[in-house]
């Protein structure tokens, strides 16, 4: 029996690496459940759709952006703390250095952020001041302000701030044309709206898996954002863990490597844990952000490693011969705990009931499906 409290590391996170089939989402999925019968709240990052069923198992709830009809609408702000929200006294939240302008500021960072993927390049300062304008425009519009008062109104959405670009000379009407696909076009369905599904619960995946390769990119975008806002969410009490598998594919992009390592950087502070599951050894060690995701992980476990990797996760992790050679011959589920100055080896067992919930080969998922999927 091996008993590890990742709580009661310096930081909570975690990165898994192992080979193709070695075993790493299994143990990431053992590691989900048992932390939610510990009554911790989750979301996963699901690229492969792999942890649809598991969700629908256990009542959690799974948002799939790029099916019709789900939206996260980019505007969304961060809902304030109830105990802010006195709507009959009016104070000047400019005012006060520990006032909630930071919400709206970093919103419109991340729209200007999205705008560039949407675009295709970044913005020009000329095209970015028309876009920070247009932005503050369309929010004024919906009557929100740096108040965090008024966050809870109907957030704005791309139409309102295409109108906006609109009211701004050639510049702005340029981008509002550029943007014509995502308001009037052809990809308008994911951005034409409010928020369809709101993350909550004790359990939210994200499969990514639908979303059409032309919106893969923005959509991913809108989910780590969204993600991120759960993360920061005042109101929010219980521990929370973000698990990522197949990180590799986050970790190619650079928004997503950014958002790994700043995550990685800040979750402990927000009560919080992130788990990275990849196979992908180079993704991790050859990138500075890969490095960083992992220097910010206070547990490393190390399943089999392909002989490609081998020397590698050996050099990085100083390896001693004995553990070379466990890992180099490794059977499925077998794997080594690397942190704070301790090693230890071990296998991943379910229960049977856990293992209806986990394992991913024929004949193992069958139940029936219990929880919603948007
Ligand atoms: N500890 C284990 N006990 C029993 N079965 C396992 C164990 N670990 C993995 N398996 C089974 O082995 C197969 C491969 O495991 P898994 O999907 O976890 O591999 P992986 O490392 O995530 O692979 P990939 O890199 O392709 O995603 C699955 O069918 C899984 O259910
Ligand atoms: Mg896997």
């Amino acid at each position: 029996m091996v008993v590890w409290d990742r709580w009661a590391c310096d930081n909570a996170n975690m990165v898994i690496l192992g080979r193709s089939g070695a075993g790493k989402s299994y143990l990431t999925k053992l590691d989900l459940l048992r932390n939610l019968y510990l009554d911790a709240d989750a979301t996963v990052i699901d690229p492969e759709d792999e942890y649809v069923d598991l969700a629908a198992m256990v009542g959690g709830t799974t948002i799939r952006l790029g099916r019709t009809g789900v939206r996260i609408n980019p505007f969304d702000l961060p809902q304030p703390a109830t105990h802010n929200v006195d709507i009959d006294i009016d104070i000047d939240i400019d005012a006060d250095p520990a006032g909630g302008s930071d919400g709206l500021t970093g919103q419109a960072l991340f729209i200007h952020t999205l705008l560039g993927v949407l675009l295709e390049q970044p913005l020009s300062a000329e095209q970015a001041a028309a876009v920070d304008t247009a932005i503050m425009a369309a929010y004024r519009g919906a009557g929100i302000t740096t108040d965090p008062r008024t966050w809870r109104r109907p957030a704005p959405v791309l139409a309102d701030l295409a109108a906006a670009l609109r009211q701004r000379g050639l510049v702005g009407t340029s981008i509002a044309d550029r943007l014509a696909p995502y308001v009037t076009g052809s990809h308008r369905a994911m951005f034409d709206g409010p928020t369809t599904v709101r993350a909550g619960g004790h359990l939210t995946v994200h499969s990514l898996r639908g979303l059409p390769e032309e919106l893969h990119a923005a959509g991913t975008l809108l989910v780590l954002d969204s993600v991120r806002r759960t993360i920061t969410d005042p109101t929010r009490s219980r521990r929370h863990l973000v698990y990522v598998d197949e990180a590799w594919t986050l970790l190619r992009d650079g928004h997503g490597a950014r958002f790994l390592y700043r995550m990685a950087k800040s979750i402990r502070k927000n009560n919080g844990a992130l788990t990275v599951t990849t196979q992908d050894v180079d993704d991790v060690l050859h990138s500075d952000l890969g490095r960083a995701v992992l220097n910010n992980a206070a547990t490393h476990i190390l399943l089999g490693q392909s002989p490609q990797a081998l020397g590698a996760v050996a050099n990085a992790f100083t390896l001693t011969a004995g553990e070379r050679t466990f890992l180099a011959t490794a059977r499925r589920g077998h794997a080594l705990l690397a942190g704070s100055n301790r090693r230890v080896g071990f296998s991943a067992q379910a229960s049977p009931e856990e293992q209806r919930v986990i394992r991913t080969d024929p004949g193992f998922t069958s139940s029936p499906h219990q929880g919603a999927t948007h």
